[in-house]
């Protein structure tokens, strides 16, 4: 997990590869099996303090951010706290109500985003309590917060962001295992947490031997001037990421919608010529989902959906199948096919793959 390119064609793509190994060291030394919690010694927190948090705000950018909304619904199943994420450069600029008894969690790969730092500063000053999830130590996020939980995923040279997502989602599971045992979530639970989060890096090896199949999807999606991307509660922000990395690295125009949302507007855009990406965890909204899918067939829109096991073509044209983890860590799997996706489509378009036009590893002026 360094940052030497090697035989890689792009650091994207090796830093994809890398996920088996980041994820593992995201879990590394931080699991206990007696007592089936995690252990987070960098939070700085006594579990009195813990146990008297009322509420969870999460703060990112980009990638960050919809990581950020995953680990929003991670700690509102497992600990039963509220929680929401929103990106730090709309909060900063609302004045917004600072509660002694929130916890504000700061999320960024570089640990220089001038955005989040801002906030996390503001929080502050206001006598907000602030933890990270970052993955550069010693950054000036990581120096400037209260505690928190380092990624050690290694350096993530290519400008879009992809280990340092899976890893963000994996510390926010552990964070939410470790609030949940301290609050109301039973042993059992967590044991079933802990042995889902213990197949993660042998399933992603899994996903990755696909690549080839997401290759041909790919060519046809960057034959597309846009791409639709749906998901439903957890698979929303898997959509969200899913569309922003389509964009960011193939240029290719997609947007974002919850499933339901759809029929309140954007069903308009659906045709033969605007391809649908859907997020189908075979979960208790899968006939939800799947009736979504029957809608946008009906449009004749060509659909390629994220599944548990292969859909029928009636619902889906193509259907790429994930391995099944507990439902709480599926979307952790589910994005890996959607990075694959854009780096291929990216690939055929010949973009400049690592160094997208007009983007910057991390945005550190305003
Ligand atoms: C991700 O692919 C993007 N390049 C971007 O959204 C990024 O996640 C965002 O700028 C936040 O960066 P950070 O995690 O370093 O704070």
């Amino acid at each position: 997990v360094g940052a030497e390119i090697g035989d890689n064609a792009h650091f994207l793509i090796k830093e994809i590869n890398e996920q088996p190994r980041t994820i593992a060291r995201a879990l590394s030394g931080r699991i206990d099996e007696r007592f089936s919690t995690a252990h987070l010694g960098g939070l700085n927190m006594t579990v009195r303090e813990a146990r008297e948090i009322k509420r969870v705000t999460i703060l990112g950018c980009g990638t960050a951010c919809y990581a950020g909304e995953l680990g929003a619904q991670l700690i509102e199943d497992l600990a039963r706290v509220p929680a929401t994420a929103e990106p730090a450069s709309e909060f900063r600029y609302r004045n917004p109500v600072v509660d002694p008894n929130t916890l504000y969690v700061a999320v960024s790969q570089s640990g220089e985003t001038i955005d989040t730092l801002a906030a996390v500063q503001e929080l502050q000053r206001k006598g907000g309590r602030v933890i990270g999830i970052v993955n550069v130590v010693g950054s000036t996020i990581a120096r400037q917060v209260d505690g928190g939980i380092y990624l050690h995923a290694g350096p993530e040279m290519s400008v879009a962001a992809t280990k340092s997502f899976t890893s963000t989602v994996t510390a926010f599971a552990l964070l939410a295992l470790h609030l949940g045992r301290i609050r109301d979530l039973a042993p059992e639970q967590g044991r079933r947490i802990i042995a889902g989060l213990q197949m993660l890096p042998e399933q992603v090896t899994e996903i990755l031997a696909q690549s080839d199949a997401i290759a041909d999807i790919a060519k046809e999606i960057a034959q597309s001037n846009s791409v639709m991307f749906v998901g439903r509660r957890r698979g929303w922000p898997v959509a969200r990421e899913g569309a922003q990395k389509l964009k960011e690295v193939s240029y290719v125009h997609a947007e974002a919608y919850p499933s339901a949302e759809l029929k309140h507007g954007p069903l308009a855009l659906i045709s033969p010529e605007m391809p649908t990406v859907a997020v189908v965890p075979d979960d208790d909204l899968l006939d939800k989902n799947t009736s979504t899918l029957s809608e946008i067939k009906a449009r004749k829109g060509p659909v390629v959906a994220m599944a548990h096991r292969e859909l029928s073509t009636d619902i889906a044209d193509r259907t790429l199948v994930v391995p099944r983890n507990e439902p709480e860590l599926d979307p952790i799997l589910m994005s890996i096919p959607l990075q694959l996706l854009a780096y291929h489509a990216a690939v055929v378009l010949g973009r400049d793959v690592d160094k997208p036009r007009n983007l910057a590893k991390s945005v550190t002026v305003e």
